[in-house]
Protein backbone atom coordinates (compact mmCIF):
# COMPACT_ATOMS: atom_id res chain seq x y z
CA UNK A 1 0.00 0.00 0.00
CA UNK A 2 0.98 3.68 -0.65
CA UNK A 3 1.83 6.25 1.68
CA UNK A 4 -1.89 8.54 1.63
CA UNK A 5 -0.81 12.07 2.74
CA UNK A 6 -4.39 12.12 3.47
CA UNK A 7 -4.68 9.87 6.24
CA UNK A 8 -5.08 11.94 9.79
CA UNK A 9 -6.49 10.29 13.02
CA UNK A 10 -6.69 14.07 14.28
CA UNK A 11 -8.93 15.39 11.95
CA UNK A 12 -11.58 17.33 12.71
CA UNK A 13 -13.28 17.71 9.62
CA UNK A 14 -17.25 17.94 9.99
CA UNK A 15 -16.87 19.16 13.72
CA UNK A 16 -18.14 22.18 15.46
CA UNK A 17 -15.96 23.37 18.14
CA UNK A 18 -16.58 26.04 20.96
CA UNK A 19 -13.68 27.79 22.53
CA UNK A 20 -13.99 30.02 24.96
CA UNK A 21 -11.31 32.72 25.66
CA UNK A 22 -10.02 32.45 22.14
CA UNK A 23 -9.14 36.54 22.30
CA UNK A 24 -5.73 35.63 23.18
CA UNK A 25 -2.70 32.68 24.38
CA UNK A 26 -4.06 29.39 24.17
CA UNK A 27 -8.15 29.40 23.33
CA UNK A 28 -6.48 32.21 19.96
CA UNK A 29 -4.22 29.27 18.99
CA UNK A 30 -6.60 26.49 19.78
CA UNK A 31 -8.71 28.08 17.69
CA UNK A 32 -6.15 28.76 14.72
CA UNK A 33 -5.45 24.83 15.03
CA UNK A 34 -9.00 23.97 15.29
CA UNK A 35 -9.39 25.78 11.69
CA UNK A 36 -6.31 24.67 10.37
CA UNK A 37 -7.26 20.82 10.81
CA UNK A 38 -10.68 21.34 9.53
CA UNK A 39 -13.17 22.49 12.22
CA UNK A 40 -16.32 25.07 12.34
CA UNK A 41 -15.30 27.47 15.57
CA UNK A 42 -17.50 29.73 17.68
CA UNK A 43 -15.08 31.61 19.66
CA UNK A 44 -15.62 33.99 22.77
CA UNK A 45 -14.20 35.99 24.71
CA UNK A 46 -14.72 39.95 26.40
CA UNK A 47 -12.92 41.95 23.62
CA UNK A 48 -14.37 42.33 20.18
CA UNK A 49 -11.12 43.89 18.59
CA UNK A 50 -8.91 40.99 19.91
CA UNK A 51 -11.64 38.04 19.04
CA UNK A 52 -11.13 39.57 15.40
CA UNK A 53 -8.00 39.36 15.61
CA UNK A 54 -8.50 35.77 15.96
CA UNK A 55 -11.06 35.69 13.56
CA UNK A 56 -8.75 36.94 11.09
CA UNK A 57 -6.05 34.05 11.51
CA UNK A 58 -8.57 31.31 11.34
CA UNK A 59 -8.85 29.06 8.02
CA UNK A 60 -12.05 27.77 6.06
CA UNK A 61 -15.33 29.32 6.11
CA UNK A 62 -18.62 29.24 8.35
CA UNK A 63 -16.59 30.61 11.62
CA UNK A 64 -18.19 33.05 13.88
CA UNK A 65 -17.58 35.08 16.83
CA UNK A 66 -19.64 36.03 20.28
CA UNK A 67 -18.58 38.75 22.39
CA UNK A 68 -19.50 37.49 26.04
CA UNK A 69 -18.28 38.13 29.71
CA UNK A 70 -18.41 34.17 31.01
CA UNK A 71 -18.72 35.45 34.45
CA UNK A 72 -21.79 36.94 34.35
CA UNK A 73 -25.33 34.89 33.36
CA UNK A 74 -26.21 37.15 30.95
CA UNK A 75 -22.61 36.22 28.83
CA UNK A 76 -22.80 32.30 29.78
CA UNK A 77 -27.03 32.94 28.45
CA UNK A 78 -25.45 34.43 25.41
CA UNK A 79 -22.95 32.59 24.18
CA UNK A 80 -25.22 28.92 24.78
CA UNK A 81 -27.91 30.90 22.74
CA UNK A 82 -25.49 31.79 19.72
CA UNK A 83 -23.72 28.62 19.46
CA UNK A 84 -25.77 25.42 16.84
CA UNK A 85 -25.23 21.65 17.88
CA UNK A 86 -21.66 20.77 18.94
CA UNK A 87 -18.61 17.94 18.75
CA UNK A 88 -16.51 19.52 20.91
CA UNK A 89 -16.55 22.18 23.85
CA UNK A 90 -12.99 23.57 24.86
CA UNK A 91 -13.66 25.66 28.32
CA UNK A 92 -10.61 27.45 28.04
CA UNK A 93 -11.45 31.17 29.49
CA UNK A 94 -9.35 31.96 32.88
CA UNK A 95 -7.71 35.06 35.07
CA UNK A 96 -5.54 34.95 37.48
CA UNK A 97 -5.04 37.54 40.61
CA UNK A 98 -2.53 35.90 43.12
CA UNK A 99 -2.30 37.10 46.83
CA UNK A 100 -0.99 35.79 49.95
CA UNK A 101 -3.81 33.49 52.23
CA UNK A 102 -3.92 36.69 54.98
CA UNK A 103 -4.83 39.00 52.53
CA UNK A 104 -7.09 36.70 50.09
CA UNK A 105 -11.05 38.79 49.88
CA UNK A 106 -14.24 37.31 49.08
CA UNK A 107 -14.06 39.67 46.22
CA UNK A 108 -11.17 37.66 44.69
CA UNK A 109 -12.44 34.05 45.23
CA UNK A 110 -15.65 35.77 43.57
CA UNK A 111 -13.28 37.05 40.54
CA UNK A 112 -11.17 33.84 40.13
CA UNK A 113 -14.01 31.34 40.74
CA UNK A 114 -16.69 33.15 38.11
CA UNK A 115 -14.57 32.47 35.27
CA UNK A 116 -12.12 29.75 36.21
CA UNK A 117 -14.69 27.15 37.61
CA UNK A 118 -18.73 28.41 37.57
CA UNK A 119 -18.39 29.49 33.88
CA UNK A 120 -17.44 26.26 32.34
CA UNK A 121 -20.04 24.12 34.50
CA UNK A 122 -22.63 26.59 33.99
CA UNK A 123 -21.96 26.91 30.08
CA UNK A 124 -22.03 22.78 30.02
CA UNK A 125 -25.34 22.70 32.46
CA UNK A 126 -26.97 25.07 29.70
CA UNK A 127 -25.56 23.90 26.80
CA UNK A 128 -27.00 20.13 27.64
CA UNK A 129 -30.44 21.60 28.44
CA UNK A 130 -30.22 23.20 25.40
CA UNK A 131 -29.78 19.66 23.83
CA UNK A 132 -26.57 21.46 21.93
CA UNK A 133 -24.20 18.62 22.79
CA UNK A 134 -24.17 16.16 20.17
CA UNK A 135 -23.81 12.32 21.29
CA UNK A 136 -20.07 11.03 21.09
CA UNK A 137 -19.03 15.34 21.62
CA UNK A 138 -15.33 15.98 23.71
CA UNK A 139 -15.38 18.33 26.41
CA UNK A 140 -12.02 19.50 27.22
CA UNK A 141 -11.03 21.92 30.26
CA UNK A 142 -7.73 23.91 30.50
CA UNK A 143 -6.68 23.45 34.28
CA UNK A 144 -3.41 23.92 35.61
CA UNK A 145 -0.17 22.69 36.88
CA UNK A 146 -1.53 24.44 39.93
CA UNK A 147 -4.12 22.39 40.77
CA UNK A 148 -1.36 19.67 41.50
CA UNK A 149 0.76 21.48 43.22
CA UNK A 150 1.36 24.58 45.24
CA UNK A 151 2.96 27.85 45.30
CA UNK A 152 3.37 30.80 46.70
CA UNK A 153 0.42 33.12 46.61
CA UNK A 154 -1.69 30.88 43.73
CA UNK A 155 -3.92 29.08 46.11
CA UNK A 156 -7.20 30.81 44.86
CA UNK A 157 -5.84 29.85 41.36
CA UNK A 158 -5.24 26.27 42.42
CA UNK A 159 -8.24 25.76 44.33
CA UNK A 160 -10.14 27.37 41.16
CA UNK A 161 -8.37 24.75 39.15
CA UNK A 162 -8.55 21.67 41.20
CA UNK A 163 -12.31 22.06 41.17
CA UNK A 164 -12.37 22.27 37.43
CA UNK A 165 -10.37 19.22 37.42
CA UNK A 166 -13.17 17.62 39.93
CA UNK A 167 -15.95 18.63 37.84
CA UNK A 168 -14.46 17.02 34.83
CA UNK A 169 -14.71 13.82 36.18
CA UNK A 170 -18.30 14.20 37.24
CA UNK A 171 -19.01 15.04 33.11
CA UNK A 172 -17.00 11.82 32.25
CA UNK A 173 -19.22 9.43 34.40
CA UNK A 174 -22.87 11.32 34.05
CA UNK A 175 -22.39 11.75 29.92
CA UNK A 176 -20.93 8.43 29.44
CA UNK A 177 -23.61 7.27 28.21
CA UNK A 178 -24.55 9.62 25.50
CA UNK A 179 -20.55 8.63 24.17
CA UNK A 180 -19.61 12.24 25.84
CA UNK A 181 -15.99 12.61 27.06
CA UNK A 182 -14.25 14.76 29.25
CA UNK A 183 -11.16 15.66 30.33
CA UNK A 184 -8.57 18.43 31.63
CA UNK A 185 -5.39 19.72 29.96
CA UNK A 186 -2.87 21.22 32.80
CA UNK A 187 -0.75 22.99 31.48
CA UNK A 188 2.82 24.39 33.31
CA UNK A 189 4.10 28.02 32.76
CA UNK A 190 2.89 29.16 28.57
CA UNK A 191 3.86 32.29 27.48
CA UNK A 192 0.59 34.14 27.35
CA UNK A 193 -1.05 37.40 28.53
CA UNK A 194 -2.03 35.48 31.75
CA UNK A 195 1.84 35.58 32.80
CA UNK A 196 2.97 38.85 31.21
CA UNK A 197 0.72 40.95 33.18
CA UNK A 198 2.85 42.55 35.60
CA UNK A 199 2.20 40.29 38.57
CA UNK A 200 5.94 38.32 38.55
CA UNK A 201 8.87 40.55 37.20
CA UNK A 202 10.09 39.54 34.10
CA UNK A 203 13.41 38.96 35.81
CA UNK A 204 11.40 36.22 38.16
CA UNK A 205 9.90 34.88 35.33
CA UNK A 206 13.54 34.38 33.43
CA UNK A 207 14.71 32.65 36.77
CA UNK A 208 11.71 30.57 36.97
CA UNK A 209 11.96 29.07 33.37
CA UNK A 210 15.62 27.82 34.18
CA UNK A 211 13.46 25.24 37.00
CA UNK A 212 12.34 23.28 33.75
CA UNK A 213 13.99 20.27 33.03
CA UNK A 214 12.90 21.62 29.12
CA UNK A 215 14.60 25.44 30.38
CA UNK A 216 11.69 26.85 29.34
CA UNK A 217 8.29 28.19 29.56
CA UNK A 218 5.31 26.31 27.15
CA UNK A 219 4.36 28.35 23.66
CA UNK A 220 0.38 28.66 23.41
CA UNK A 221 0.41 26.17 20.19
CA UNK A 222 1.99 23.12 22.19
CA UNK A 223 -1.20 23.19 24.44
CA UNK A 224 -3.45 23.57 21.44
CA UNK A 225 -2.08 20.25 20.03
CA UNK A 226 -3.58 18.61 22.87
CA UNK A 227 -6.79 20.24 23.06
CA UNK A 228 -6.74 18.47 19.33
CA UNK A 229 -5.92 15.26 19.86
CA UNK A 230 -8.71 15.10 22.83
CA UNK A 231 -11.01 16.86 20.44
CA UNK A 232 -10.42 14.20 17.62
CA UNK A 233 -11.30 10.87 16.94
CA UNK A 234 -7.44 9.90 17.75
CA UNK A 235 -8.73 9.88 21.36
CA UNK A 236 -12.01 8.30 21.30
CA UNK A 237 -11.36 5.73 24.38
CA UNK A 238 -9.84 8.33 26.61
CA UNK A 239 -12.07 10.14 28.92
CA UNK A 240 -11.88 11.11 32.70
CA UNK A 241 -8.29 11.75 32.05
CA UNK A 242 -6.20 14.70 33.27
CA UNK A 243 -3.14 15.66 30.55
CA UNK A 244 0.04 17.55 32.38
CA UNK A 245 1.90 19.57 29.62
CA UNK A 246 4.66 21.35 31.17
CA UNK A 247 8.15 20.58 30.45
CA UNK A 248 9.05 18.58 33.08
CA UNK A 249 8.75 21.06 36.01
CA UNK A 250 6.05 18.27 37.97
CA UNK A 251 8.75 15.45 37.09
CA UNK A 252 9.41 14.19 40.59
N1 LIG B 1 -0.44 30.83 30.62
C1 LIG B 1 -0.20 29.92 31.55
O1 LIG B 1 0.91 29.81 32.07
C2 LIG B 1 -1.28 28.96 31.97
C3 LIG B 1 -0.93 27.85 32.72
C4 LIG B 1 -1.90 26.94 33.12
C5 LIG B 1 -3.22 27.17 32.77
N2 LIG B 1 -3.56 28.27 32.04
C6 LIG B 1 -4.96 28.45 31.71
O2 LIG B 1 -5.10 28.56 30.31
C7 LIG B 1 -6.29 29.26 30.00
C8 LIG B 1 -5.99 30.32 28.95
O3 LIG B 1 -5.12 31.27 29.52
P1 LIG B 1 -3.95 31.98 28.70
O4 LIG B 1 -2.70 31.62 29.35
O5 LIG B 1 -4.13 31.75 27.26
O6 LIG B 1 -4.22 33.50 29.10
P2 LIG B 1 -4.79 34.73 28.29
O7 LIG B 1 -3.98 34.97 27.07
O8 LIG B 1 -4.92 35.81 29.30
O9 LIG B 1 -6.22 34.24 27.84
C9 LIG B 1 -7.33 34.19 28.71
C10 LIG B 1 -8.57 34.22 27.86
O10 LIG B 1 -9.71 34.15 28.72
C11 LIG B 1 -10.62 35.19 28.35
N3 LIG B 1 -11.40 35.60 29.50
C12 LIG B 1 -10.93 36.00 30.71
N4 LIG B 1 -11.95 36.35 31.50
C13 LIG B 1 -13.09 36.15 30.78
C14 LIG B 1 -14.47 36.35 31.06
N5 LIG B 1 -14.91 36.82 32.22
N6 LIG B 1 -15.37 36.05 30.09
C15 LIG B 1 -14.95 35.59 28.89
N7 LIG B 1 -13.66 35.39 28.57
C16 LIG B 1 -12.74 35.68 29.51
C17 LIG B 1 -9.71 36.29 27.82
O11 LIG B 1 -10.37 37.13 26.90
P3 LIG B 1 -10.95 38.58 27.16
O12 LIG B 1 -10.01 39.32 28.05
O13 LIG B 1 -11.08 39.14 25.78
O14 LIG B 1 -12.27 38.33 27.79
C18 LIG B 1 -8.67 35.48 27.04
O15 LIG B 1 -9.16 35.17 25.76
C19 LIG B 1 -6.80 29.83 31.33
O16 LIG B 1 -7.84 29.02 31.82
C20 LIG B 1 -5.60 29.72 32.23
O17 LIG B 1 -5.95 29.63 33.58
C21 LIG B 1 -2.62 29.16 31.63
Amino acid sequence: MDFDPRYNPFSLVGKTVLITGASSGIGRETAIECSKLGARCFITARNEERLQETMSQLVGDGHEYIVADLSTQEGIDEVCAQVSALDGVVNNAGVNRRKPMAFIKGDDLDYIFHTNTYAPILVIKSLLKKKKIANGASLVFTSSVASMSSDFGNAMYGASKSALTSYMHYCARELADKGIRANTVHPGMVETNLIHSGAVAQEDLEKDMLRYPLKRYGRPQEIAHMMIYLLSDASSWVTGQSFVIDGGITLK
